[in-house]
């Protein structure tokens, strides 16, 4: 028996496609509202998509169900950066990829990279004026590339560390307009961003693999560093390790899942302090308190409850991964509804973590709410803003430290005013929720 499912009127062909394209959030947003828990639409004469607002649905799909899904056909324009990594293999593959990364990202081991990301937040400060007025999207994206590279490979590679930013760069822009893209215009076709991309990936090629040559040939010294920990990483049941190839692929994975997630909930925190002031003055009382104007460090982390609590708060109302998309392999049922080969299901951060169900005062930014049993309260998918299940975000307290450490280490130091004062900013949804237009604000030492 199927639930019958509703969902908005679309046009004969194109089904729905021109209404999301023109608005994601408002779309899905008003599509809830609209037609329930699960609401059906279309993407042209046949793609399916059905939008879960059930938490104990998204639940079902990513944890005791998972086996049916696969991951959406957006992440497959990613293979051509990360190739077969975590993010985007599937089935046996992932879960060995898996279970030789997980070392490398546990909470005690990522601890030692707290220093380079405080570090990190002190050097980019190091140009900066009072008064002056800087794209802060721009400046949360530098450092968060730069904390990645640092704790991928070390200090080895300081003086490439620009060159592999601009290569990942190009890569990444790339995937997003080809996501977006009506047109696929296959990477042999010798257009302009064609050719770009294919110039940008030989290089990263070539740097990345000399760094891993360099050190295959330096056995015996020890490598604290992300790569140093993937190349040492060995299966349980075969002793064997990654081939050249596949850690490339992590690596690019690592860069690509790690870098962008981090700078735009960097910019939404922000954004955020510089509309509520009082928030702001809390969370400059705590670093008061709790730092006594030393630099923060890991070791102050559980003591910065606040501060954790605003990265928590923005992560509800600015989700970097907005939505999650899988397609169904093999017919499902969930929820009363039975779903076909090749349907898509889309569970979205953005849509749960502002329903009024779940939340009071949903739209409104208050990092207390957290200081609650509220996630107790709640079922568990009404809050997920790192995914669930075996594929959940691997880097989840990589992002939450840092985050909270740059917080901390930039608030310490600067205010940052919106650079008009009654300026919003619109969430742009592509790959990652991102401030359309960047963010100019206007630095102010405190
Ligand atoms: C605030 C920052 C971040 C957010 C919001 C975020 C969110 C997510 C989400 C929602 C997923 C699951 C996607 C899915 O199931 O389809 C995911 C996967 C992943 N994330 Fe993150 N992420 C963040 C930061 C990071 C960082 C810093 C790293 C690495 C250093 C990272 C590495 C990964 C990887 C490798 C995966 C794929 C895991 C797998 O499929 O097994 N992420 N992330």
């Amino acid at each position: 028996m199927n639930i019958t499912t509703t969902g908005p009127k679309g046009l004969p062909i194109s089904g729905n496609l021109m209404a999301f394209r023109r608005s994601p959030l408002q779309f899905i947003r008003e599509a809830a509202e609209e037609h329930g828990e699960v609401v059906h639409f279309r993407f042209g004469p046949s793609r399916h998509i059905y939008l879960l607002t059930n938490p104990d649905h998204i639940k079902e799909v990513l944890v005791s169900k998972q086996a049916h899904f696969r991951k959406g056909k957006g992440l497959q324009v990613a293979r051509a950066v990360v190739g077969d990594g975590i993010l985007t293999s599937e089935g046996k593959k992932h879960l060995r990829q898996r279970r030789l990364m997980q070392p490398a990202f546990h909470r005690d081991r990522i601890a030692t990279y707290g220093d380079v990301m405080v570090r990190q937040a002190v050097d980019l400060m190091s140009d900066w004026k009072t008064g002056e007025l800087r794209d802060i999207h721009s400046d949360m994206m530098k450092v968060t590339l730069a904390i990645i590279t640092e704790t991928m490979f070390g200090k080895t590679v300081k003086e490439g560390a620009d060159q592999i930013g601009h290569a990942i760069d190009v890569g990444l822009k790339y995937v997003a307009n080809k996501g977006s893209s009506f047109i696929d215009i296959p990477l042999s076709v010798p257009t302009k961003s064609n050719r770009e991309f294919l110039e940008s990936s030989e290089l990263l090629d070539k740097t990345i693999y000399s760094l891993i040559e360099a050190r295959r040939n330096s056995e015996g010294e020890e490598h604290k560093d992300l790569l140093g920990m993937l190349l040492a990483a060995r299966d349980e049941d075969d002793g064997e390790g990654m081939t050249d190839e596949q850690v490339r692929d992590e690596v690019m994975t690592i860069f690509v899942a790690g870098h962008e997630t981090t700078a735009n909930t960097m910019s939404w925190i922000f954004y955020l302090l510089a509309t509520h002031p009082e928030v702001e003055k809390k969370l400059h009382d705590e670093l008061s308190t709790v730092l006594c104007d030393k630099l923060p460090t890991v070791e102050d982390l559980p003591q910065l409850k606040y501060t954790n609590l605003i990265v928590q708060e923005t992560l509800r109302l600015y989700p970097a991964a907005w939505t999650i998309n899988r397609e169904v392999v093999d017919e499902v049922e969930i929820g009363g509804h039975t779903y076909k080969p090749g349907e898509t299901l889309m569970m979205s951060q953005y849509v749960m973590h502002r329903d009024p169900r779940y939340y009071e005062q949903a739209e409104e930014f208050i990092p207390e709410r957290f200081d609650s049993d509220l996630l107790k309260r709640n079922p568990a998918y009404a809050y997920f803003p790192f995914g669930g299940g075996p594929r959940v975000c691997i880097g989840n307290n990589f992002a939450l430290m840092e985050a909270a450490l740059l917080l901390a280490t930039i608030a310490q130091r600067y205010r940052l005013r919106l650079a008009e004062p009654n300026q919003t900013v619109e969430p742009e949804p592509l790959v990652t929720l991102r401030p359309k237009n960047g963010l100019p604000m206007r630095l102010e030492k405190r």
